[in-house]
């Protein structure tokens, strides 16, 4: 328990943070990398050179500090990085680390704003916010142990096949031949990768892009970047040299950006690019389990060059009878207009989500890159649905959608 002047000096002290929130975090990954190189092997180095990953931490931090007599309000953003973490095999010990070069950044950062009073305080709030992250995470841990997969395990890559020009999916199954546990639609694993030139591991989150229930996992690619350059690294390898018969590995399903089967209502699942991924998974365990739900999906991409799973759309489409779909093509070919692949124009907006919209109370999930996922989530609003029917995902460290 906090006393109440601890929490009263972590309230006061927040608003400073905030401030230099990301001047401190940008500190502490410095310093912690310098003396903790190894902790390299866990870190996305690409989101770090973004500065996403200290834009995340520092928010969260801050969060914290606001409610940190009432931390209960944060759980569901608690629980959302507690599967980043699981997913990553972020464990209790590691924690009293990132404490101490967090707390040496807030002391080095602020200067003499920092007062011994003043760090006792965080350190103490530290500690009960990272006790909160370690018991979910304990939780989380002994479900995937139930699965006997705690931590990375071997897949062999058994098809490889090319969606689109950008999007390439692997079909995977356990080297030691046990089962592919159950999964929830909407789900992603962390893929680890060991490249050759690279002097840590790698590690990205995909989305699976099928059903659960088949006795292989699934996971789509987009190919990052024009070179494989820090952003593009590891989707260019597994495209350029991951290949049938090839091992990877993989953390046991994880996120909590997932299709809601207790609902019955209508279902809208809205995707940019490949935000599809997660959204074909949705899709077709509705085609296979609540066949008489009132299905949307819409996809928009640049035009049919691009737009992965087309024909597996259809098919699943043509499974449900009540279901609709719309392409919708930013910039069709000559070629798209004469077969008539696509359905719409332009972006997905206001002015067509009001036609396509027919039920405000529906379940819209939505999922794409963030300027894709601002504009639609707006008109969503915009046009009366209420915030708790929205769901969706951002792809890399969650950040304030609005102040993205
Ligand atoms: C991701 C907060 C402790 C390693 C994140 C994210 C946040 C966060 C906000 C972004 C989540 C997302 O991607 O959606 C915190 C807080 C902590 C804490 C508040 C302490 C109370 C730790 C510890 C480790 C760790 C102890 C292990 C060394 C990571 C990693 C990621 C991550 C590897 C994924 C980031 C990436 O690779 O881009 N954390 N974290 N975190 N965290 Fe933590």
């Amino acid at each position: 328990m906090l006393s109440e002047n601890t929490i009263k000096i972590v309230k006061s002290t927040a608003p400073v943070l905030a401030e230099r929130g990301v001047e401190i975090t940008s500190y502490f990954y410095k310093t912690l990398f310098e003396a903790h190189p190894q902790l390299l092997n866990i870190f996305n180095h690409a989101n770090q050179k973004q500065g996403r990953q200290q834009t995340a931490l520092a928010n969260t931090v801050y969060a914290a500090a606001t409610y940190i007599d009432q931390l209960e309000v944060l759980l569901p953003a608690v629980k959302q990085i507690a599967h980043k973490h699981r997913s990553l095999n972020v464990k209790k010990e590691h924690y009293p680390i990132v404490g101490e070069f967090l707390l040496k950044a807030i002391k080095d950062v602020l200067g003499d704003a920092a007062t011994p009073e003043v760090l006792q305080a965080w350190g103490e709030a530290y500690q009960v916010i990272a006790q909160v992250f370690i018991d979910i995470e304990n939780e989380m841990y002994e479900e995937a142990n139930t699965h006997k997969w705690e931590g990375f395990k071997a897949f062999k890559v058994m098809k490889k096949v090319k969606e689109s020009s950008l999007i390439t999916s692997f079909y995977l199954q356990a080297t030691d031949g046990s089962d592919v546990p159950a999964f929830q639609p909407g789900q992603y694993v962390t893929v680890r990768l060991t490249v050759s030139g690279e002097e840590y591991l790698l590690n990205r989150q995909y989305s699976l892009s099928d059903a659960p229930g088949k006795d292989y996992l699934r996971i789509s690619v987009k190919r990052e970047g024009a070179e494989p350059s820090t952003l593009g690294k590891v989707s260019n390898y597994l495209h350029d040299h991951v290949n049938e018969g090839d091992e990877i590995e993989l953390t046991a399903p994880a996120g909590d950006f997932v299709l809601d089967e207790s609902n019955k209502s209508p279902l809208y699942l809205i995707s940019g690019g490949v935000g599809i991924t997660p959204m074909m998974s949705m899709l077709k365990r509705v085609a296979e389990q609540q066949t008489d739900r009132a299905v949307t999906f819409i996809h928009a991409a640049k035009n049919s060059e691009v737009q992965a799973f087309h024909q597996e759309i259809t098919e699943t489409i043509n499974l449900l009878p009540n279901a609709r779909t719309y392409n919708v093509y930013e910039n069709p070919t000559a070629s798209d207009r004469e077969n008539k692949t696509f359905d719409l124009e332009g972006y997905i907006d206001y002015q067509k989500l009001q036609e396509i919209v027919t039920d405000k109370e529906a379940a819209f999930y939505v999922c794409g890159p963030v300027p894709f996922m601002r504009n639609v989530i707006d008109a969503l609003e915009t046009l009366g649905v209420k915030t708790e029917n929205i769901h969706f995902e951002f792809f890399g460290p969650s950040i304030n959608l609005k102040e993205y």
